[in-house]
């Protein structure tokens, strides 16, 4: 068997068995296919896709690439996942819900790059806050407080991490199959036999199209069941960013506004995902499971488990921290605003020192954007649009105000949730 076969192969839009997947992707770990060839064997994957039975058998192979978290010790646990957006803190929002409902989150996470941000980064900006616990000390906290999150460590699924880097840099991030097998290797290595998964539909997220996340939660489904994993799929806009604040610290904020009764938005999603996990772990029907998580963020119960959360963690929660300077972005016109630009604002909070450009670049945590204004809302012009937070010193009349589109009407309310699929 040899590289250049199997990529020809795929090219030509043939199956590849087995033990060709395996020796692509084992070899792309060890050093003996190149980075080269790996791309052009990505690249033709993208081209030619996959079959249902290349994707299981790809997804197995790449999570047998490493560890695998063993939870059983723990009884039924629920995680979840997001395909990314921007301002997407539900993790910190659902996770503390759940735990305080009387279900089990034990939840690895990563950081953020290029737009998007990452559930580790916005703890991190906790002073204090551990994301690297060990195993032992990780699910005692789960057994005791009902939930943890720390930061994957390097030997889950060490095949997808190659491949994941090399696809940022080849154009070979957006298929579907590729995305799939990616997903659910960390998720079946991650060890909970539960999973919701907020697919992301729209400008902002790496799916564009309800067509596309239909296919993408379908196939996660169907993974899933091969490995005896429920999953659960909520497929969101992510057209305009979720909730106000954008930016690791700010975030946090905006979480605990969230678990302190703030509604809109953000908070009718948190309820949706939470009610979900809480039906999967729980085993109840989702009307009671909402009900529970309702109750929960009402009497306070889960901002409590919040504060406990973090203080396990070791985290100072009262003492976030903020950027040097703060810019009010002025509307230049009068009317409805139509539409939010979820990616403009993404790379926006990016370049104020909220995001990375390269894995190994610094974050500004107290960095990011409020958005003063939501869609719907009547501006006129000098009214404050966004104010912007960063260390860096910035003259804001330069900031470009087009991610809010501004017309004569009001618009036509896009669903939040397209759809749930399980
Ligand atoms: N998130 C992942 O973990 N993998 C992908 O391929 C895309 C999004």
């Amino acid at each position: 068997m040899n590289i250049i076969e199997i990529i020809n192969k795929k090219r030509l839009g043939k199956i590849l068995s087995e033990e060709e997947i395996a020796y692509a992707v084992n070899g792309y770990l060890s050093g003996e296919v190149k980075d080269y060839q790996m791309s052009s064997l990505l690249m033709a994957i993208v081209l030619k896709g996959l079959t249902d039975h290349e994707i299981i058998t790809l997804t197995t192979i790449m999570l047998n690439s490493g560890e695998k978290l063993d939870l059983s010790s723990l009884g039924t646990v629920v995680d979840k996942h997001s395909t990314g957006g921007v301002g997407d803190k539900t993790t910190l929002i659902v996770a503390p819900i759940v735990a305080s409902c009387g279900g089990r989150v034990a939840k690895m996470s990563g950081r953020g790059l290029g737009h998007t941000g990452g559930t580790i980064d916005k703890l991190e900006s906790i002073p204090g806050f551990q994301v690297a616990l060990d195993e032992k000390t990780f699910l005692n906290q789960v057994k005791t407080i009902g939930l943890a999150v720390v930061s994957q460590t390097s030997n889950l699924v060490p095949a997808d991490k190659k491949i994941y880097a090399l696809r940022d840099v080849t154009g070979t991030v957006e298929s579907i199959p590729l995305i799939a097998s990616s997903i659910m290797s960390k998720k079946i290595a991650s060890g909970a036999k539960k999973l919701v998964i907020d697919v992301k539909v729209g400008k902002g997220a790496l799916i564009k199209t309800l067509k596309d996340a239909q296919k993408l939660a379908k196939l996660m489904i169907q993974i899933g069941a091969s490995h005896g994993i429920e999953v659960v799929c909520i497929l969101s806009n992510m057209d305009i960013p979720l909730g106000n604040n954008i930016g690791n610290a700010l975030e946090v904020k905006e979480a605990m506004e969230v678990l302190q009764g703030k509604t809109g938005h953000l908070t009718d999603l948190c309820i949706e995902i939470a009610t979900q996990m809480v039906h999967l772990d729980l085993n109840i029907s989702t009307k009671e499971a909402k009900k529970l998580v309702q109750k929960n963020i009402a009497n306070g119960n889960a901002y409590h488990k919040f504060l406990e959360f973090v203080g396990a963690q070791g985290g100072n929660i009262s003492n976030l921290p903020q950027s040097t300077y703060q810019y009010e972005i002025l509307s230049k016109k009068s009317g409805f605003i139509d539409t939010i630009d979820a990616l403009l604002l993404g790379n926006l909070s990016m370049h104020l020192g909220a995001g990375r450009l390269n894995l190994n670049d610094k974050l500004d945590y107290g960095a990011g954007i409020i958005l003063n204004k939501k869609v719907g809302d009547k501006v006129e012009v000098g009214d404050t649009l966004m104010t912007l937070y960063t260390s860096k010193e910035l003259n804001p009349q330069e900031i470009s105000t087009e991610s809010f589109l501004i017309t004569d009407n009001p618009p036509k309310e896009n669903p939040l949730i397209y759809q749930i699929m399980e």
